[in-house]
């Protein structure tokens, strides 16, 4: 039973939120394609089963961007609508049917904003993890991140075994980090694909991968650099980014093969949108070797989320896995964030990125 709630003051709170200003011409442009806008909310407006959430810490992810498109993948914003974003922040004000009481720290989709008026249903009690930070939430323990690595690499095909090469790309960020990790844990070899050399570094000397790729190199090429790393070809491949990289990596795919379809970052800026999608033309590689690709959305394996959590939980205490985060500050930043996520390179973040609603704000 929802019991009923009173308002944490009765006064109005400025929200502060950025809303979709224009549909982005490929890649997505802050200064074009999304607005500024305060509005103010007073406790008095939520309905009954609503509630008032002051946001502390929001999630970058690719989805944002690819909403922002008219025939988005993932549902369509309309121009206006607040730009969505999970995240978690402490119910300020509840409506007498809202679950949810004051004071209490909630996870859900708040927005790219400073307050949120949601459905108490819409939302659920933020989990903090025993040796891990509050953020972990959002980033390791994350649905959108590591439980969508975690999926990727032991649910959805042959999970990757000792002596394999896997190859996992956009492997300096949240999702691909996370996997490039747990593939190792397994006891196979590990090569990481990322943009730059602070980024390939990143992969060899922190996360101990057993190669770089760097796909922005203009002095070696991707072939010269996925035959000098993948000596024996690739039986896993933990696919990020799509486009170019898988087709020139399905050249090298090995007999029994796995290709796992987590993303396509490099086809977020509008190719999904006009049905341009690039790749992959190596596909008949599949055939000649018999191996398969397979693609995957993380809510399609919603069962298997309290054992992902379990297993994870596993391989952080072990020391095999770990995220590393990227927090920027002040809501002014949150298009800034996503901007970062995808130019890449070595200007971007390197694991999960965050955005801290405000900077007194408890992390
Ligand atoms: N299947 C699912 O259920 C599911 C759920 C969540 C996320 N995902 C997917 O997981 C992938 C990673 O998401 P994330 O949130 O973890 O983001 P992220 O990897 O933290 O950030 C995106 C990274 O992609 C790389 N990138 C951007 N544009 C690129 C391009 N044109 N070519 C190659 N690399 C590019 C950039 O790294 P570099 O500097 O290395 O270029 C950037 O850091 C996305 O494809 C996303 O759609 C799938």
């Amino acid at each position: 039973m929802c019991a009923p709630e009173q308002s944490a003051d009765d006064g109005t709170v400025t929200n502060s939120k950025w809303v979709l200003k224009a549909r982005p011409q490929g890649i997505f442009d802050p200064k074009k394609d999304v607005a500024f806008k305060t509005e103010s909310i007073s406790n008095t407006d939520l309905a009954d089963d609503e509630m008032l959430v002051e946001s502390f810490m929001l999630s970058g992810d690719a989805f944002i961007r690819t909403m922002m498109d008219e025939e988005a993948y993932h549902g369509a914003l309309s121009l206006g609508d607040t730009l969505p974003a999970i995240g978690y922040g402490k119910v300020v004000a509840a409506g007498p049917k809202s679950c949810h009481k004051v004071g209490t720290v909630v996870s859900g989709m708040i927005g790219a904003q400073t307050y949120a008026k949601i459905k108490s249903g819409g939302a659920f009690r933020h989990i903090t993890f025993p040796f891990m930070t509050p953020t972990a939430s959002l980033g390791l323990m994350g649905l959108t991140t590591g439980l969508t690595a975690y999926t990727g690499v032991f649910y959805v095909s042959r999970r990757p075994r000792k002596g394999e090469t896997v190859v996992v790309t956009g492997a300096a960020g949240a999702v691909g980090s996370v996997a490039a990790q747990l593939a190792k844990a397994t006891g196979a070899r590990v090569v990481g694909v990322a943009g730059g050399p602070k980024k390939c570094q990143y992969l060899v000397e922190e996360l101990k991968l057993d190669g770089a790729i760097d796909y922005k190199n203009s002095e070696k090429t991707l072939e010269e650099q996925i035959t000098a790393t993948c000596p024996d070809g690739i039986d896993f491949i933990y696919d990020n980014v799509g486009g170019s990289i898988l087709d020139r990596l399905l050249s090298k795919i090995n007999s029994n093969g796995r290709v796992v379809i987590c993303g396509a970052i490099s086809q977020y800026s509008g190719n999904l949108n006009k049905g341009k999608v690039e790749g992959p033309s190596n596909y008949l590689k599949l055939a000649e070797v018999g191996a398969e690709m397979k693609g995957f959305n993380v809510m399609q394996y919603m069962a298997r989320v309290p054992l992902a959590l379990c297993g994870m939980f596993y391989y952080f205490i072990r020391g095999k896995v770990r995220m590393t985060e990227h927090i920027e500050v002040g809501i002014q930043s949150f298009p800034h964030a996503l901007a970062k996520m995808f130019s890449g390179g070595s200007n971007g973040h390197i694991g999960k990125m965050l955005v801290k609603v405000r900077s007194n704000l408890p992390k």
